[in-house]
């Protein structure tokens, strides 16, 4: 086929096999300073080289997508003419997003994987998403304190980079010795959602481990500030799971004005680098992003929830008003929030029952932790934020980061073009 190529095809294929050689060589060469010098401070002044050892160099590591020490596993990695694309990319001086949030966290990207309870982000997930250079967590909501401990060890397997421990403030009520077994590990960060973090902060703080507040609203914000809380992420009610009512854009500016100097990190309706940028202008030190790593390969939810994610519309997304029926808030420091999920049969069946949810909530209960144990969830709440409208693809959690950094850069020179 390449001898009979118009003179037109033969330069393209001769430019096309010159990129990529010249991929090739970087690839080579990004090796051969990996394998010399494996100290990452070196790498200091060229983060994507730094990126590009630790994905395509780091052959004998369980973190490594690629598997294999090669340009062409480091390819398959990231998807179609991926190696080609980075290098290149790398090659016309990208720039990295670099945040106070990185300091205090020791990462390279101000991307926080959220928390997701047993949703999706077990230790695959916040292992692949840690050693990508963002953080990843893993959800301890919802998990019995067996299985915790257990994804915490397979954690640790998976990596040596700085992961964080989520918890829901009602789930830690019934279940206060997951806190202690979350210590133990030794993550960077405990983070907490849906309640009043109280003496958490403190006790955090003691082992020496940060403490990052998910809030709704400013006086939420006020309140974990007054607690002391290392980081307050002012989550929108576009994000998936528990959201209140206030839109991210509306949210973050306020809450950085109100608890400045503390780090605000943006969540929801965030999935891509448009995202990132947009918070980032907003006055977010980062962004925490849930729904977007729902529909990765690494995360533990069945493929029929991640499918379903890629052909949702945002419109798709709806507030399920009556979980509140079905399982009455615990009071005391709980914030006021419900879920948002896609709509299914299920949803669409008791959404404007509540009185009859209500009177069988014991049953409808039931039935829910049935599908959460048999990873079925999708037939019942699929927790999915509005951005399932933005997510066309499944893709590896590294190449979910590294594509994010990417189009956030693009998108701010794109701004900066303007001006
Ligand atoms: C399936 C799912 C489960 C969630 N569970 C938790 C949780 O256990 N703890 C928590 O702090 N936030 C939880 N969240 C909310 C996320 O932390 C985050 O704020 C949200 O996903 C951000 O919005 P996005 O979905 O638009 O990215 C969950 C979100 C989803 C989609």
């Amino acid at each position: 086929m390449r001898a009979r190529a118009s003179g037109r095809g033969r330069v393209v294929e001769s430019h096309r096999i010159a990129r990529s050689a010249f991929a090739s060589a970087l690839a080579f060469a990004a090796l051969a300073v990996a394998w010399s010098v494996r100290d990452d401070s070196r790498f200091g002044n060229d983060p994507w080289l730094k990126h590009d050892v630790q994905y395509c160099g780091d052959s004998n590591t369980a973190s490594s997508p690629a598997g294999e020490g090669s340009a062409s596993a480091c390819g398959a990695a990231f998807g179609h003419n991926a190696t080609e694309d980075w290098f290149i990319w790398l090659t016309e001086g990208a720039r990295m997003l670099r945040t106070s949030l990185c300091d205090l966290l020791g990462i390279d990207h101000p991307i926080i994987q959220a928390g997701m309870g047993p949703f999706g982000s077990g230790a695959e997930l916040a292992a692949a998403v840690s050693n990508a250079g963002a953080i990843g967590t893993l959800g301890g909501a919802a998990r019995p304190v067996e299985g915790l401990r257990q994804q915490l060890v397979a954690l640790g397997e998976l990596t040596d980079r700085p992961f964080i421990v989520n918890f829901t403030q009602p789930w830690l009520q019934q279940n206060p010795e997951a806190f202690d077994v979350a210590l133990e590990a030794g993550p960077r960060v405990i983070s907490l959602a849906l309640g009043d973090p109280g003496e958490l902060v403190n006790r955090a703080h003691d082992a020496g481990v940060l403490f990052v507040q998910q809030v709704h609203t400013v006086g939420q914000a006020n309140l974990a500030a007054e607690r002391g809380v290392d980081v307050v992420v002012a989550q929108g009610t576009e994000a998936g799971g528990f959201t209140g009512t206030v839109a991210m854009a509306a949210l973050v500016p306020q809450v950085v004005d109100a608890i400045s100097p503390i780090p605000v990190v943006a969540a929801g309706g965030i999935a891509d680098g448009r995202g990132l940028a947009a918070a980032l202008a907003l006055g977010a030190q980062g962004v925490n992003v849930g729904t977007r790593f729902l529909a990765s390969v690494e995360a533990s939810v069945a493929e029929p929830w991640k499918k379903a994610i890629v052909a949702a519309k945002s419109e798709d997304a709806v507030k399920v008003a009556v979980w509140d029926d079905i399982f009455p808030k615990p009071g005391g420091a709980a914030f006021d929030v419900v879920p948002r999920a896609l709509l299914t049969p299920f949803v669409e069946k008791w959404q404007h029952r509540p009185v009859e949810a209500a009177k069988e909530a014991e049953q409808i209960q039931g039935e829910i932790w049935a599908g959460i144990q048999t990873e079925r969830m999708e037939e019942f709440v699929p927790f999915t934020g509005q951005t399932a409208g933005l997510i066309d693809d499944i893709l590896p959690a590294a190449e979910i980061v590294l594509r994010m950094i990417r189009e956030a850069d693009e998108s701010l020179q794109r701004v900066r073009d303007l001006t």
